[in-house]
């Protein structure tokens, strides 16, 4: 109540309805409370919504002896005072989604216009062709192939959306857009938004018949192996690889920066798609040398990538299963983005192999968009659970506390998770020495 109070009536917005105590009502929302037409108690209820971003639901008794005291407008109204005067007024507070409008709803329910508007531009290569540099709408339409009807709205959009500029007719990237969207460019992130558009897009439309059966809605609906099932097309293969350098970049980073790698001298990557843990890790640590470990259709994939890397003489590709094989030895084992593709005994499994593998001291590192405990902030993370129901048999995101529990189980120590970028975290724990 004391936030409700501090918060002002300036910074109220209310829906107001008054009753007498009979439960007719007296007065519309708009209208004051100075001009009471009835000298019976009036019950007043209503909505209002504080500079915190709580919701109160209010409920008040007040007599015609006070309230023409309150006289004043009622945009400007002031309810503390009547609470502050009536010892019987309740008041219920809950947190809000957001303002007293349908706009957050909205927002939400509609959001897939913007998404794959955006899908779309990153599909039709709208910044790869703006980081050439400015073009106006003509001479972009006929670049990217566009029908007349649609050109104008959908790069006015794209401006909307701030992902473009416009300035004198012409079209520019956003300076983000620019660094992390143009195709050409190493910073490119657009990979994983590639595969969304190819593939996830339209597998989520079928999101309510996996809630109510639990089965997958990929590729693999009709088959056993969903890996086997994404990889038997070798343009589908790259495009996967690629999307997941595109997600784990900014993971690289941070865990290149964050583990303390002085003690180690090699880690393997199990399931290391591109390569991209091991590239930037490797090149922030020169005294280190990796391997990455994934099924023998990686292998070309992987090793194209690390040799433009050039780091093809500290790298190496190791084929196998983890399902059939053990890890590789290493001093630290990284799996990112593996876990939560699994099953809870198959991840259990997972963390039992890389104890096996790692010597005393050795250390394992899982990442994934770890769930916060609560289960109520990473909505990405919860999201992304939501992705595995669509895209696994039985894959699912955690939160650090269950990680943290199975790898206890599998014989680690000292287990912590360290936030990385965005909504990934790792999960950290250490063999005894
Ligand atoms: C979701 S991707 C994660 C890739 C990468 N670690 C990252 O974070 O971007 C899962 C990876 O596990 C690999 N994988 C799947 N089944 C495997 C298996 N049985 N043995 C080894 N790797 C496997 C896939 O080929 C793929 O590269």
């Amino acid at each position: 109540m004391t936030d409700f109070l501090h918060s002002g009536p300036a910074q109220i917005t209310a829906q107001l309805g008054v009753q007498d105590a009979s439960g007719r009502s007296r007065l519309r929302a708009g209208e004051s409370l100075h001009r009471p037409r009835s000298s019976a108690q009036l019950v007043i209820v209503g909505n209002s919504r504080s500079s915190q971003n709580d919701i109160f639901s209010w409920h008040s008794v007040a007599t015609r002896r006070d309230v023409p005291g309150l006289g004043m407008p009622s945009d400007r109204f002031g309810f503390g005072t009547i609470l502050e005067r009536q010892s019987t007024t309740r008041i219920t507070r809950r947190r809000a989604m957001g303002a007293m409008t349908p706009d957050n709803i909205m927002q939400l329910g509609m959001g897939f216009w913007a998404s794959k508007a955006m899908l779309s531009a990153v599909e039709l290569g709208v910044f790869t062709e703006l980081a050439a540099g400015p073009a106006n709408l003509p001479a972009l339409q006929a670049r990217l192939k566009l029908h007349p009807r649609s050109a104008r709205d959908f790069l006015d959009t794209l401006v909307a959306l701030k992902l473009l500029e416009r300035e004198d007719d012409h079209y520019r990237n956003a300076s983000d857009t620019d660094l992390f969207l143009d195709k050409a460019k190493p910073s490119y992130v657009g990979g994983i938004l590639e595969m969304a558009n190819a593939r996830l897009y339209g597998f989520w439309g079928s999101l309510t018949e996996a809630l109510r059966t639990g089965e997958l809605q990929n590729e693999g609906k009709h088959s056993e192996d969903f890996f086997a099932a994404i990889y038997a097309e070798p343009e589908r293969l790259r495009g996967f690889l690629n999307a997941m350098s595109g997600i784990s970049a900014g993971a690289a980073q941070a865990i290149a920066a964050k583990f303390d790698w002085s003690k180690y001298t090699t880690f393997a990557d199990v399931g290391a798609a591109q390569g991209m843990v091991p590239v930037v890790v490797t090149r922030t640590h020169p005294h280190l040398k990796a391997i990455g470990f994934d099924l023998p259709a990686v292998q070309p994939i992987f090793e194209e990538f690390v040799a433009q890397q050039g780091l093809a003489d500290r790298i190496r590709f190791q084929a196998g299963s983890f399902f059939d094989d053990p890890m590789p030895n290493a001093d630290v084992i990284v799996m990112g983005h593996i876990l939560h593709d699994w099953d809870l005994s198959e991840k259990k499994m997972l963390l039992k192999k890389a104890f096996a593998a790692l010597p005393k001291g050795g250390a394992v590192i899982a990442y994934d968009a770890v769930i916060d405990d609560e289960r109520r902030e990473n909505a990405f993370g919860l999201l992304m659970s939501l992705n595995m129901l669509i895209e696994t048999p039985g894959g699912f995101d955690y939160t650090g506390a269950d990680c943290q529990a199975w790898m206890h189980d599998a014989g680690f120590v000292s287990t912590h998770v360290e936030p990385l970028l965005g909504p990934d975290s790792m999960v950290i724990g250490f063999k005894p020495e």
